[in-house]
């Protein structure tokens, strides 16, 4: 292929990438997207090695490596089930950062890719590697931990180091005193000892930092490291002088960046106090009163009893959360809604933006059940009309509907909005126990007179429910 035509191939899977982009920006045309997307990366790795960068011998290398590589994400994409999939990103997260640090390595070492560069373009070039390894390195090792804790493989507490603060930059000190010693190295091994060293405390910045951040952090997480994974993918951009894989990476490193800022939005945080750690304790368990006595009474509903408030209700919104995805219940309360609807009862699904454990997770469950779009709404559009609502369900959410956050100063997620459930006529909160949310803070919704407790695993307690509206 000539380099004319690899540069319009380019082009033109930068333009499908942009559309993608747009299109994903909406459920309904996220299909689309999605699609344009495919599109462009095929032309994007066809052209590539087919181009006029790649020999003829280096060929059965790229394609044994893609064989290999498909067949690993096959492999996952089969077996991976749709909890597991946040977990997944981070650890995709990972893949990029270490392909930024390895390419950066290769370039230094390989003294063709140098040849070219000489006077002040050797040292942008060189700054290129030493930046393009650092983002590498950062991106690596935090989306590693951030797989570990999302994967519950490790715990949510914040892990606070005394000094951390100081320690954070110390370390940037030291990376910036050892970029000098690379620049100003005069063969490629003098410069290893400073990348090297470089790279050690990159890799121990970002296990520190994504330690530091508490559970109910973690959703600005998740999207921080998608941003770092494209600012990483752009620097390698630069290192193989490609610029399809630079504008690529800045499309998701800005769009990430974008995403990160509207998760702070949504939990009414501080982008640096994220960054800085602490907010949230671990999640998953039991959470015992401050002073030994039981924090309230709950008052518990059964599945034949949910039918009838259902039944005689005008009007009804449901608030999905992380357990209806690991108890894969949207289908079932598809059928419940299409069998209230077909009874003329308005019905409504409230969407928290960091409902479960990735950014539009709930949006992902709803519309695979086939849920019409327009009849999920995002919590702003929704919040007022709780107070005329007559049942509210809550399936498997615990901190996205916690009074606390607005009346508990004290309550590790103070500040962050919340739907307000409390304020219909009656909510129901389905869950199996009375263990705490992501974030590890007691709910005193539960408590509240007007809410009713269905404990059971949700896809079963729907199943029953059904069968009751049915019968
Ligand atoms: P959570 O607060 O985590 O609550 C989920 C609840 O579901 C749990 O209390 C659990 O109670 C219940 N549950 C689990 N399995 C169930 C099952 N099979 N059937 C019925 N209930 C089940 O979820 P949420 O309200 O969606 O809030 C999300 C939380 O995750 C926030 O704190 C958010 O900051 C955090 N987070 C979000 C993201 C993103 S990007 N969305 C990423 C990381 C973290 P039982 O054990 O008693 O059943």
């Amino acid at each position: 292929m000539s380099e004319s035509l690899a540069t319009v191939s380019y082009i033109g899977a930068i333009i499908l990438f942009i559309l993608c982009l747009g299109g994903l920006s909406n459920p309904e045309t996220s299909r689309r997207g999605n699609l344009y997307g495919m599109i462009g990366m095929t032309i994007a790795v066809l052209a590539t090695v087919f181009g006029p960068r790649v020999t003829i011998a280096g060929i059965p290398w790229i394609v044994g490596a893609m064989v290999v590589g498909c067949s690993i994400g096959l492999y996952a994409a089969r077996i991976v089930k749709m909890t597991q999939m946040p977990e997944l990103v981070a650890l995709m997260h990972s893949l990029v950062g270490l392909a930024a640090m390895l390419v950066g390595f290769a370039t230094y070492i390989d003294p063709a890719a140098s040849a070219d560069f000489t006077g002040p373009a050797k040292a942008i070039h060189e700054m290129e590697i030493y930046i393009g390894i650092l983002i590498g390195a950062i991106t690596f090792s935090g989306s590693l931990i951030a797989f570990g804790k999302l994967s519950g493989k490790i715990g949510g507490n914040p892990m606070l180091l005394p000094g951390r603060h100081w320690l954070n930059l110390l370390g940037l000190l030291v990376v910036i005193w050892f970029g000098r010693e690379f620049l100003n190295a005069h063969s490629i091994q003098d410069g290893m000892t400073p990348l090297i060293v470089m790279t050690v405390i990159a890799l121990l910045f970002g296990i520190h930092m994504v330690m530091a951040i508490g559970g109910a952090d973690m959703p600005v997480v998740v999207s921080m490291l998608n941003s770092y994974s494209g600012w990483a993918a752009a620097a390698t951009g630069f290192m193989l002088s490609n610029d399809l894989l630079i504008v690529t990476g800045a499309l998701v490193g800005s769009s990430g960046a974008i995403l990160s800022y509207i998760m702070c939005a949504a939990m009414n945080r501080h982008f640096i106090s994220v960054i800085a750690g602490g907010f949230g304790t671990a999640g998953g368990t039991t959470v015992a009163p401050a002073n030994g006595e039981p924090a309230g009474e709950v008052s518990p509903i059964l599945a034949d009893e949910t039918a009838e408030l259902l039944r005689d209700a005008k009007s009804v919104i449901i608030v999905p959360g992380y357990g209806m995805a690991v108890a894969q219940a949207q289908h079932t309360v598809y059928e419940i809604t299409k069998h209230l609807r077909a009874k003329g009862v308005n019905i409504r699904f409230g969407i928290h933006p960091v409902a479960g454990r990735m950014p539009g997770h709930m949006n992902v469950l709803l519309a695979e059940a086939k849920v019409p779009y327009d009849i999920v709404m995002e919590m702003d559009e929704l919040n007022d009309d709780f107070p005329q609502t007559d049942v509210v369900m809550v399936i498997g959410a615990n901190d996205i509907v916690n009074p606390g956050a607005q009346d508990d100063p004290n309550s590790p997620i103070a500040g962050m909005p919340v739907l307000e459930v409390w304020k219909a006529k009656t909510s129901i909160v389905m869950k199996r126990s009375m263990a705490s949310g992501y974030a590890g803070v007691d709910n005193p919704l539960f408590y509240k007179e007007n809410n009713r407790m269905l404990f059971g695993d949700a896809k079963k307690m729907l199943d029953e429910v059904l069968i009751a509206l049915k019968s």
